[in-house]
């Protein structure tokens, strides 16, 4: 980051000295002003909650330009990563800074193959959950543990660990996904592939069984690979900065992505693909697209608590590049599928028209994010709903991974701990029980 020739000067109007404060500027994207001395200077904290208007950390890795509707993995457009390359090569983009050529990319894969295998312990582990356990609860468990099984890669100070955790926890997220669902329908787990692509070899993991052969459907092992490109990284999002903050105590690169798995659950975030999928049921459930409308008044009355799922970002604010992607891939899956009068599809379709003519979304800057068609697809490959947020944490613990081994390796990098403003009582004394 490089001093900008700006100078904020903060003043006061109870006649306390102005400071000072260094702007620094990035490559692209908004200067900041490092506000780092500015207790040390004034007493006074700064306060932000959600994070509106502040930069938590420097990173090299994803950029979005939020009223643009662009998406950069290490500069590169995500049009461009989604189309002209796979998701090993994204992941070796995001990890190592470049885009790698046909021997490092088959070097690379080959050593993420080596991975993909689980200690076997961990089946016993997992049969420990009810049948019926959310995947996500499963998975914040699984990813967990894993710390307890690869003890040679949990010093996240130590770079040979954490490169080896990078490419277990790359490896093993697709069999951790895939155990999680064949548990829940009582099926056998099937063993990695190692002669497929890593899409492929999730597919065969979802959906072969030991009976039969099981040919991976090119056009869906595709559409899963775009997924996984889609999400594998977004910039300082709230599972990411809950991976930084968490790693951030020293703690080892599996705890750390568990802690994001357990964030990327909730609706607002990664929960909302799955959320979105059971509005677009609830709605078709109650009558379909001449329901639409009605459904439509319950989202803009503020009292109803009733919010178009898969709509609105915090950053973007014309438009989400993936959600344009998707609904590419959505088209794509549903003809191959031969699925093009899918029910729920033309029900979004129709919530989108709506949606972007309308003045409550239209004023608010709310477009379709990629969770809008995500489900769609998801849910037309034969991915049960439940399991589409742990797809979401599969594809993101590669941004996750390179975003903590970046963090670790910033020498400017100390524990996260965030101050508060405290509203609540000043000192007070315990009075004995009988009088209080
Ligand atoms: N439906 C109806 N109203 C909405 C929606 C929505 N989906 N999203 C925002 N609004 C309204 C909100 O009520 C507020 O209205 P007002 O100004 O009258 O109070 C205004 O738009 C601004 O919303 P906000 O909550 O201040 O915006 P935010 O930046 O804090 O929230 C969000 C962003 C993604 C949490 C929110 O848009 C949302 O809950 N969307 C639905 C859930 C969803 O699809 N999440 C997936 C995000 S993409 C995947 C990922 O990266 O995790």
């Amino acid at each position: 980051m490089k001093l900008s020739d700006t100078k904020a000067t903060l003043s006061f109007s109870n006649g306390s000295p102005a400071v000072e404060l260094p702007v620094y500027s990035g490559n692209i994207g908004p200067d900041v002003i490092d506000i780092r001395k500015l207790y040390g200077q004034t007493g006074m904290f700064t306060y932000d909650p959600g994070f509106l208007s502040t930069a938590s950390c420097q990173s090299a890795i994803t950029f979005i330009d939020g009223d643009k509707g662009e998406l950069l993995y290490r500069g590169y457009p995500i049009e461009q990563l989604a189309t002209q390359c796979d998701f090993m090569e994204t992941c070796h983009l995001l990890l190592y800074g470049n885009l790698p050529g046909v021997e490092t990319k088959a070097s690379f894969a080959k050593n993420v193959k080596y991975h993909t295998m689980v200690n076997e312990q961990m089946q016993f582990f997992l049969r420990g959950f009810r049948r019926d356990a959310h995947p996500m609860a499963i998975m914040t468990g699984l990813v967990g543990a894993l710390s307890a099984f690869y003890h040679d890669s949990t010093d996240i100070n130590n770079a040979a660990h954490r490169e080896v955790a990078a490419i277990r926890l790359i490896a093993k997220m697709p069999t951790l996904v895939a155990m999680a669902y064949k548990y829940s329908v009582g099926q056998p787990f099937m063993y990695p592939k190692n002669d497929l692509s890593y899409a492929g070899n999730f597919l065969h993991m979802m959906f072969a069984t030991p009976c039969e052969p099981y040919v991976v459907n090119p056009v869906i092992e595709r559409a899963i690979d775009r997924i996984f490109t889609l999400h594998a990284d977004h910039e300082q999002n709230a599972s990411t900065s809950t991976v930084r903050l968490c790693g951030s105590s020293g703690t080892n690169p599996f705890a750390a992505i568990a802690a994001g798995v357990a964030c990327l659950w909730g609706p607002a975030h990664g929960g909302a693909n799955e959320a979105c999928l059971q509005m677009l049921e609830e709605i078709q459930a109650s009558g379909g697209i001449s329901k639409v409308g009605e459904f439509m008044n319950q989202v803009k009355d503020k009292n109803s608590n009733v919010k178009l799922m898969g709509f609105g970002h915090r950053v973007y604010k014309n438009y989400d590049p993936r959600a344009t992607l998707m609904q590419e891939t959505c088209n794509e899956v549903l003809e191959a599928l031969g699925l093009q009068d899918d029910p729920l599809f033309k029900l979004a379709k129709a919530l989108e028209k709506i949606a972007l003519e309308d003045d409550y979304f239209v004023s608010r800057k709310l477009y379709p994010n990629v969770d809008f068609y995500s489900g769609i697809v998801q849910r037309a490959i034969g991915i049960p709903v439940k399991l589409f947020t742990g797809i979401f944490a599969l594809a993101r613990t590669a941004g996750w991974i390179a975003q903590l081994n970046e963090m670790i390796s910033d020498p400017e990098y100390k524990i996260g701990r965030p101050r508060q403003l405290f509203t609540g009582s000043p000192r007070r004394d315990v009075l004995p029980i009988a009088s209080r």
